[in-house]
């Protein structure tokens, strides 16, 4: 017995701009084939001049409200997960949240990085599961392309903008694994990493800065500490590996996303990637995933779907639900 927070609906939004690869060739020495074979990203949406997260992720909102057949109104609380909010504060997600028309309940963001969403995650659970919202706004939006040195081509070509919601609805649950809804949450971060993956601006430089990353440190620990997170949150939900329908990761790197997913013995037919379309859009890029993923029909209700991310801090983790 317990409060389960089931999903009841999913959307997304991603920006008009389409930048190919093969676009970078013109002001950087990179080519379509490294990023390609490096990476598996093909192309990336990038925010328009003036648009901002919050607006991204009202259109994901709006779109996933539609989806769940509900309005504004019937929303308890927002978690954003972002780390590229339009401003130093306020919370992008009361921007959002004045967007939606929505004049009661609580918004607020969760910065985790590429790891947000998982994160947000386990806050709209934990809300849930002990009665303080019956319904939830889980968002995932993000503009990297505002934090990326044009001249890095370590860098610059891997990111993408864009913005994934998800509403998750209080139901009574049996307390076994076959309920419906988030099962398990496995949450771990590791500050002694910083400086493999951090933005060189902030507050306390009075600039915004770029996104600096040490790529094949943090390759190393991606493989190893995300399928460790997902085999923990199985084991969390008494579920194995054979018991996963979708395995919906953080998507960075294609082979980031085929070497976990070989750790965790599940065929690449089983895994949702979009990383080719989307680029890595940080905390963004799970719930645009699942939202994909239901849209193409691959991802049904009562399918088993494991989530796993690692980004900045490290902060990494993952969550299993039944969808
Ligand atoms: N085009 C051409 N060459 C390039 C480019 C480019 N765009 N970028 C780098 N190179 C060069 C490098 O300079 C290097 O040259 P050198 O050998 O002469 O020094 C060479 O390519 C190889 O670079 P590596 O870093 O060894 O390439 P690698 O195979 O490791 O791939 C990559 C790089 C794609 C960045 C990979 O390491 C990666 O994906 N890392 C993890 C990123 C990630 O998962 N981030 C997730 C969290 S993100 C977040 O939280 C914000």
């Amino acid at each position: 017995m317990g409060m389960r927070a089931i999903v009841r609906g999913v959307g997304h939004y991603l920006p008009e701009k389409v930048v190919e690869n093969a676009e970078f060739e013109k002001t950087l020495d990179t080519s379509d084939e490294w990023i390609r074979s490096r990476s598996g990203i093909e192309r990336r949406c990038l925010a328009a001049e003036g648009q901002t997260t919050s607006d991204l992720a009202i259109r994901a909102g709006r779109a996933a409200l539609e989806n769940a057949g509900l309005t504004a109104d019937d929303i308890d609380a927002i978690v954003m997960a972002t780390s590229t909010a339009d401003l130093t504060f306020p919370a992008a997600a009361t921007m959002v949240q004045a967007g939606l028309g929505m004049t009661r309940g609580f918004a607020f963001d969760v910065q985790a990085v590429c790891a947000g969403f998982i994160f947000a995650l386990a806050n709209a659970n934990a809300l849930i599961s002990t009665g303080q919202a019956r319904r939830v706004m889980v968002i995932g939006a993000e503009t990297f392309s505002r934090l990326m040195d044009w001249e890095d081509r370590s860098t610059c070509v891997l990111f993408g903008d864009g913005a994934g919601a998800l509403i998750l609805e209080a139901g009574e649950g049996a307390g076994t694994a076959a309920d419906r809804g988030i099962l398990s949450v496995d949450l771990n971060s590791d500050g002694r990493h910083k400086d493999i993956l951090y933005v060189d601006g902030g507050v306390s430089t009075g600039r915004t800065g770029h996104l600096r990353m040490a790529g094949k440190e943090v390759f190393r620990h991606a493989v190893e500490k995300l399928s460790d997170t997902a085999h923990a949150a199985l084991e969390k939900a008494g579920l194995t590996g054979e018991d996963v329908d979708w395995l919906v990761p953080h998507q960075a790197n294609l082979r980031i996303i085929k070497a976990t997913a070989q750790r965790l013995q599940l065929p690449m037919e089983r895994v949702i990637v979009t990383v080719q379309d989307h680029g890595n859009t940080s905390a963004a890029s799970i719930p645009l995933a699942l939202s994909v993923g239901s849209a193409e029909g691959k991802i049904q209700p009562g399918d088993v779907v494991v989530t796993e991310a690692i980004g900045g801090g490290l902060a990494w983790g993952s969550v299993v639900l039944r969808w």
